[in-house]
C-alpha cells in the first residue's frame, strides 16, 4: 500500500478534532528530548493531523511567543541527536511578572488547545498549575537525575549512566598506573541514582550518595581495607554531587547564586574528598568532575526508545483529552499517571539498590 494510502487509513481510525498541540522542552537539557518531540510531531500529523508549534527555550518561548511550525521535515534526522532542536532555559513563569496572563495570552494568540511541556520537576510543576488555572496540559518527565516519581525511569538516565561508566572505566587504569585514589563526581542534585548505578557498573570501591551522609573516616577505612587485603594501590570513588557529611551542613557548591526555582548549583564535593583522603591515607587522591559531559551528546539506544514511546503516548493522552497526566514508564508498560503523583516528593535512590552497591565498597 502507498505510503500517502497508509497514513489516510491511520487518520480514519481518529474521530476526534484536529487540533494545534504546542509543546516545549525546559530545565537542563537530557539526551532523549529529540526522540520525544519527534514521537509526538510524527504521531501527531500523521494519525490526529494536528498542527503542531514548538516553543523555543523553554517556558521563555511561551512568555515571548517565540515558537515556530513543526513538520516532517523539520523534526527528521533528530532521533539520534542530544539535546533539544528547541533549545531550553531554566525560566519559572511563576516567578516571572504576570507570568501566567503572559503564557495564557501567547497561547490564546497562537490558538494552542494543548500544551505538551517535557521537562524535570521544575517544568512540569509550572504545567501542573497552568493545568489547574484551567489550560489543558500532559507532562512528559525528562532527568538524568531519575528523581522524578509515578515513572519507573525518566529518559537520559540511563544515557547519564553509562557516560559515567566509561569515564569510570577509563579512571580505573590512569588510577592503577599511578596507585592512586580518584575520586569521581558525577549529577544527579538530590538523588543518588546516577552515583549508585554508574558506581555498581564502574566497579566503585565506595559510592557516596545524598541520601546517606557519609563519614570521611570510614570512607577512608574501605580504602585502607581495599588496599591492605587485594594488595591493589589504587582505589575509585564515585561521589553525587549532592552527597553530605554525617556531621552535618550542606551539600559543596560551586557557586553562590540560585537559580529561578530555587536550586543551589551543587558540585566541588570530589576537591575536598580528594584532599582529605590523601590526608588521612597517605594514597595520593585526584578528583575528577564529569560535569555536563554526562547530559551532552547521543542518546543510547534505551532512551531514544523511551523517549519515542513517551512522544506518542504523549500526543495520544493530549488527543484522548487525558490533561493534567504526565507519560510514565510502569514495568514495560507505557501508562499516564497524574502530574500531581509525579511533583508530591522527588524519587530518592532505593535503599535496596545502594546495600547491594554496599557489598562491593573496600
Ligand atoms: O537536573 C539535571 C542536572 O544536570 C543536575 O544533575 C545538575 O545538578 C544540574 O542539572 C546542573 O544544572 P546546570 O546545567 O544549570 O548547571
Amino acid at each position: 500500500m502507498p505510503d500517502g494510502d497508509q497514513r489516510r487509513l491511520r487518520r480514519a481510525t481518529y474521530d476526534g478534532a484536529m487540533a494545534r498541540i504546542g509543546l516545549l522542552t525546559g530545565g537542563g537539557d537530557c539526551p532523549g528530548l529529540n526522540p520525544v518531540i519527534r514521537g509526538i510531531v510524527r504521531k501527531g500529523l500523521d494519525t490526529y493531523g494536528h498542527e503542531l508549534y514548538g516553543f523555543r527555550r523553554g517556558w521563555k518561548g511561551v512568555l515571548d511567543n517565540d515558537a515556530i511550525a513543526l513538520t516532517r521535515e523539520n523534526t527528521s534526522g533528530i532521533l539520534h541527536r542530544g539535546g533539544t532542536i528547541l533549545g531550553t532555559s531554566r525560566t519559572n513563569v511563576y516567578k516571572t511578572e504576570n507570568g501566567e496572563e503572559r503564557v495564557l495570552a501567547s497561547l490564546k494568540e497562537r490558538e494552542i488547545d494543548v500544551l505538551i511541556p517535557i521537562g524535570g520537576d521544575d517544568t512540569l510543576g509550572v504545567a501542573r498549575k497552568l493545568n489547574a488555572a484551567g489550560f489543558p496540559t500532559v507532562g512528559v518527565p525528562k532527568t538524568i537525575d531519575n528523581d522524578l516519581n509515578a515513572t519507573d525511569f525518566t529518559f537520559g538516565f540511563q544515557t547519564a549512566v553509562q557516560i559515567a561508566t566509561e569515564a569510570i572505566d577509563r579512571l580505573h587504569s590512569t588510577a592503577e598506573s599511578h596507585d592512586r585514589v580518584i575520586v569521581c563526581e558525577v549529577m544527579g542534585r538530590d538523588a543518588g541514582w546516577i552515583a549508585c548505578y554508574a558506581g555498581l557498573a564502574g566497579g566503585a570501591d565506595v559510592i557516596l550518595v545524598p541520601e546517606r551522609p557519609f563519614d570521611v573516616e570510614e570512607v577512608c577505612d574501605h580504602l585502607r581495607h581495599r588496599h591492605e587485603t587485594t594488595h591493589k594501590n589504587f582505589s575509585i570513588v564515585v561521589v553525587a554531587e549532592g552527597a553530605t557529611r554525617s556531621d552535618g551542613g550542606d551539600a559543596a557548591t560551586a557557586a553562590d547564586t540560585v537559580d529561578s526555582f530555587g536550586h543551589a548549583r551543587l558540585g566541588g564535593i570530589a576537591f575536598e574528598l580528594e584532599k582529605e583522603i590523601e590526608e588521612r591515607t597517605g594514597f595520593e587522591s585526584r578528583a575528577t568532575v564529569l560535569g555536563h559531559i554526562q547530559r551532552g551528546g547521543s542518546p543510547v539506544a534505551f532512551d531514544r526508545v523511551l523517549g519515542s514511546r513517551f512522544g506518542v503516548a504523549a500526543i495520544d493522552a493530549a488527543s484522548s483529552g487525558q490533561f493534567g497526566m504526565m507519560t510514565a514508564l510502569k514495568g514495560t508498560s507505557i501508562e499516564m499517571v497524574p502530574l500531581e503523583d509525579a511533583l508530591a516528593e522527588p524519587k530518592l535512590l532505593d535503599p535496596e539498590l545502594f546495600a547491594t552497591a554496599e557489598v562491593f565498597f573496600g
